[in-house]
């Protein structure tokens, strides 16, 4: 298949890329770092002549903070909404979005409201469409990854309150096999929560976090909330992650039932970090 893949250059694009050329399929990537800015592609002709001779799309471009340069409204929702017309009316007859878990009717941060608008909008056209919404992808290459092995580290695990907050982290390997199987399953028109096995509180995931990277269970250091969210406000400029909405949607947690996930692939999708994997995703 030839396949056009918004986000190529990005944590979720390189992996998938990565997996659809071993499949033996071509990729035509999308990104600003492949010299495509897709929030210029803000109108379905604009997207035509990316279009050309393309089977499938997926849609893997987006960001966890808006800058001065870019909105999640012109990037999360304009250019993919324009990008799923451009598919009907040049042909294409398959995409999969990749939304995020909680873009759904409990969404209020502006990231999922904006996830939510695109994901409606595709589910209005006459294409195969997958809705694919990932809860905290784990893997090699992932910024938040990153930061949480790099608290997880810490000589005392920082965490807001008393690090109840549930999370159910997937692994990387699981969401590059959900979209995989989406390029050929017959039942289209499908949304799924990509979930991992098991719903963890914060504290727990930090503590096997830890543990994976060789070190023993780690002292945790309560933090109260009105003093995570002065920090988060002031330590803006040092990660996209620090963001006061990022917080609230973490104190929301980002939990669903795994069960139709485990179906569609036909197995339990993995436990994304074990004490074997020496702290390696
Ligand atoms: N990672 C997770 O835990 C997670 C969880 C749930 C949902 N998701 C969703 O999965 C998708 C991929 O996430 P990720 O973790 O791979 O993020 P990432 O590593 O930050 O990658 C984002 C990708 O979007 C591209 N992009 C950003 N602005 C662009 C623009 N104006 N034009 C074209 N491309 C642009 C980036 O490329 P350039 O910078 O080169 O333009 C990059 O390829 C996102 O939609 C995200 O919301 C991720």
């Amino acid at each position: 298949m030839n396949v056009l893949l918004t986000g190529a250059s990005g944590f979720v694009g390189q992996h998938l890329r990565q997996a659809l050329a071993r499949a033996g399929h071509a990729v035509v990537p999308v990104s600003r770092r492949d010299g495509v800015d897709m929030t210029r592609l803000s109108t379905p002709q604009r997207w035509w002549p990316h279009l050309n001779g393309i089977d499938a799309v997926i849609n893997a471009a987006g960001i966890i903070s808006q800058t001065r340069r870019q909105s999640f409204a012109a990037l999360h929702d304009q250019a993919p909404r324009a990008l799923f017309e451009a598919c009907v009316q040049s042909g294409v007859p398959r995409v999969v979005q990749i939304s995020a878990l909680g873009a759904d009717n409990t969404a209020f941060s502006a990231y999922h409201l904006s996830k939510r608008a695109a994901d409606d909008a595709l589910r209005q056209l006459p294409l195969a469409w997958f809705v694919l919404r990932p809860s905290l992808v784990h893997g090699a290459g992932g910024v938040s990854t990153a930061l949480f092995n790099r608290l997880a580290r810490l000589p005392a695990i920082p965490v807001v309150g008393d690090g109840g907050q549930r999370i159910q982290p997937v692994h990387i390997d699981d969401l590059v096999a959900t979209v995989m199987q989406c390029l050929s399953a017959p039942q289209a028109r499908r949304t799924l929560d990509v979930v991992g096995p098991q719903a963890l509180r914060v504290v727990d995931w930090l503590q096997r976090l830890r543990v994976a990277q060789g070190l023993p269970p780690g002292r945790v250091c309560h933090l109260p909330h009105a003093l995570v969210l002065g920090l988060t406000a002031l330590c803006q400029p040092f990660s996209p992650l620090l963001r006061v909405d990022n917080l609230r949607m973490l104190q929301a947690g980002n939990v669903a039932d795994v069960a139709p996930l485990a179906a569609f692939l036909g197995d339990m999708p993995q436990a994304p970090v074990t004490p074997a994997s020496g702290g390696q995703p």
